[in-house]
């Protein structure tokens, strides 16, 4: 049995409960695809009811952390050396078109480091944790990333820019360097859940810019306790301020980064 910390089980039990009802409501978006309202005002009382429990449950165990959440932005706490930071549902354009591929991702700060991870999909069940110093895991088994070495045998998740966000012309230049040296590109919508891939060893490597801290937080410890590399797309440790990512093994790391890199000169 894994032993967990008790601020993880604290987490990982807030996760749970604030998942439940979103399974639910997975049913409940099928219909609505076809409906003239559409999915959105159901889709934003989702997002805003799972976040309030999620602060509820974290602050009823954890008097005095502070947030850090998208839907109610910072809230400060009595405790300035604690903080949580929390996505209630990162993947939410799979989620309003009723795609089980989503998750609640919430990571614990202190004195400004990420120490402890989940990122939790309640359709599929499957919660990544992480605790820093102390590996990473998948519904309580050790994970880590893929061993694979070679790029042209790497499948590469990454995230498009879209309407209103992103810089669509450096993220083509990218994707043209990238695609023809790999063997295959992944788009899947969740960034939480991407950076747990990459733990897992599903994907070998990701990469994306313009994403907020909420997006990365907790996957990017996932990805160093699963024995990975993770760094901002300069090779910097600032992923959180600068919103870009680049995960893989030790490996292909600086393999994607150089070619990455070169992109933006071209
Ligand atoms: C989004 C997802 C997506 C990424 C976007 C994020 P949201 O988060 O992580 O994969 O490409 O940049 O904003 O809005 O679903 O919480
Ligand atoms: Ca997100
Ligand atoms: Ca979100």
């Amino acid at each position: 049995m894994a032993q967990y910390s008790p601020v993880l089980n604290v987490m990982m039990a807030a996760a749970r409960k604030a998942g439940k009802p979103l399974i639910r409501d997975l049913g409940e978006l099928e219909n609505l695809q076809v409906s003239m309202k559409g999915p959105s005002d159901f889709v934003t009382s989702a997002d805003k009811r799972t976040e309030k429990i999620l602060i509820d449950e974290l602050s009823r165990a954890r008097p005095g952390y502070g947030f850090l959440a998208e839907e109610s932005g910072a809230i400060e706490g009595k405790d300035r050396t604690h903080r949580f930071i929390v996505d209630p549902i990162d993947g939410t354009t799979n989620f309003m078109h009723g795609i089980a591929h989503f998750a609640i991702s919430i990571a614990l700060e202190r004195e400004g480091q990420i120490v402890s991870a989940l990122v939790y999909n309640p359709a599929t069940d499957e919660m990544f944790t992480a605790e820093k110093g102390h590996g990473a895991l998948l519904n309580s088994k050790r994970i880590r990333v893929a061993a694979r070495k070679t790029l042209s045998h790497a499948l590469v998740a990454t995230g498009i820019p879209f309407h209103g966000h992103g810089d669509a012309a450096r993220f083509q230049a990218e994707l043209d360097r990238v695609m023809g040296q790999v063997s295959g590109i992944r788009r899947f919508g969740a960034a939480s859940l991407d950076l747990a891939y990459v733990a897992s060893g599903r994907f070998d490597a990701f990469w994306e810019r313009d994403l907020a801290p909420w997006d990365i937080a907790a996957g990017q410890l996932l990805v160093k306790e699963a024995q990975g590399v993770v760094s901002d797309l300069n090779g910097g440790p600032d992923m959180l301020d600068q919103g870009s990512i680049l995960a893989a093994n030790d490996a292909l790391h600086p393999v994607l980064l150089k070619v990455l890199r070169a992109a933006g000169k071209s």
